[in-house]
């Protein structure tokens, strides 16, 4: 029995004008107060563009709101960012820092990912760090030394206090976008060496507190499998969370993993 409650978030990526985001979230809204999961936390994360629209669609929905990405400043003259107050303002509760297709394509470093999280938690959002490997990384047998760079790096400073207030999103870049989902048994053996590690930098009970998703290729179809594993703790979704009908499913999946 665990006390960490599985928290299932949508990255809806570069998708979705402001009428699509409108239409999937207040199909969700709809569909989910149908399902009544109330195990699962749920949380939307949509383009900057869409935020404040999503935001209302889902009011009174219990369905929770999120970012993408964020700059660590909190305002000046940096063209195209968005600040942690800007978020928070938009209605965020979460914001998605370090995903592998920021650190792939735009350069994104440990040091950097490390001062967005320092911002969102000064602001009081609820960083959801993505970590992972690539496959040439994992075919190298590099997997660990990987995680271990990432989340050492990624969380440096932060103490026992702060570190309670992030999710972890386990995310192997080689599962991403590809079909080709970790099995139940990689997730669980790279989740629980991350938990590990957080045991020896923090203690044990800090560790068995942080939620740890899984995320790649994610669907209706393997979400109990994953979620079974006893350091799977939810996901993190992209394409599966960009319709009504499948999104629904693996959050009905989720609401009935019991552990
Ligand atoms: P897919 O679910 O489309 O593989 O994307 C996973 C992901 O990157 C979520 O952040």
């Amino acid at each position: 029995m665990t006390m960490r409650k599985t928290i299932i978030a949508g990255n809806w990526k570069m998708y979705k004008t402001i009428p699509e985001a409108i239409e999937l979230s207040s199909g969700l809204k709809r569909e989910l107060f149908k399902l009544e999961a109330q195990n699962v936390d749920v949380v939307l994360c949509p383009p900057f563009t869409s935020l404040r629209d999503v935001y209302e669609a889902i009011s009174d929905s219990g369905i929770q709101l999120g970012a993408q990405d964020i700059y660590w400043q909190p305002q000046g003259a940096f063209t195209g960012e968005v600040s942690a107050p800007m978020l928070k303002d938009a209605g965020c509760k979460f914001v998605i820092i370090g995903h592998s297709e920021r650190r792939q394509f735009f350069a994104e470093t440990n040091e950097a990912v490390n001062k967005k999280l320092k911002a969102a938690l000064e602001y009081g959002l609820t960083p959801i760090v993505c970590v992972g490997e690539t496959l040439s990384e994992r075919e190298a047998g590099g997997t660990f030394k990987v995680l271990e760079d990432h989340v050492l790096n990624g969380l440096k400073d932060l103490n026992a206090q702060q570190v309670l207030g992030v999710v972890i999103a386990y995310e192997p870049v080689w599962a991403i976008g590809t079909g080709k989902t970790a099995t139940a048994q990689q997730a669980q053996e790279a989740q629980k060496y991350i938990r590990d590690l957080l045991a020896k930098m923090y203690n044990k009970e800090t560790a068995q507190n942080i939620r740890i998703q899984y995320g790649g290729s994610v669907k209706p179809e393997n979400i109990r499998e994953i979620l079974k594993e006893p350091d799977v703790d939810g996901a993190l979704v992209g394409g599966a969370s960009l319709t009504v009908e499948a999104f629904v499913a693996i959050i009905k999946g989720a609401s009935e993993v019991n552990k």
